[in-house]
């Protein structure tokens, strides 16, 4: 894994995070209904772990010598409650697949702590998704 690859690839997830602050904070904003608390509260809830992710990955680019990305990926366009969680989810399934893959990625290129911090971040992700799923699991809309 050659080190510009790894900057780039490191980006692109910069980019899906800062994304996934924006796609939380407009989904807090848009939601609706009887579940509109909780379900605001939860969106909310996960800004903090993104913009943790975020801050981590922009520094690491800045560490090996890259510069980060400032714009956003498309925020997935969703209406109901049940298509916001339905973004979130597939959003979160992508984010684990992408830093298990930017794991072994670091760890051909020789960073363990990098290793160590995207596997953290893999396990976030994970308790993300498996949240998310489980309020899917019986919406009633
Ligand atoms: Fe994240
Ligand atoms: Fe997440």
């Amino acid at each position: 894994m050659d080190k510009q690859k790894l900057i780039d690839n490191l980006n692109q997830d910069l980019a899906g995070e800062l994304s996934a602050i924006i796609q939380y904070i407009t989904y807090a904003a848009k939601t609706t209904g009887p579940y509109r608390p909780q379900l605001a509260a939860f969106f909310l809830q996960e800004v903090a772990d993104e913009q943790m992710h975020a801050q981590f990955l922009a520094n690491k680019i800045v560490a090996l010598g890259g510069e980060p990305v400032t714009i956003p990926a498309p925020v997935p366009k969703a209406s109901t409650n049940r298509e916001m969680l339905e973004a979130v989810l597939a959003a979160e399934l992508q984010a684990g697949k992408d830093y298990t893959e930017r794991a072994s990625q670091a760890d051909e290129f020789g960073d363990k702590g990098l290793v160590v911090a995207l596997e953290d971040m893999v396990r976030d992700e994970t308790g993300h998704s498996e949240e998310t799923e489980r309020m899917l699991r019986d919406w009633p809309v």
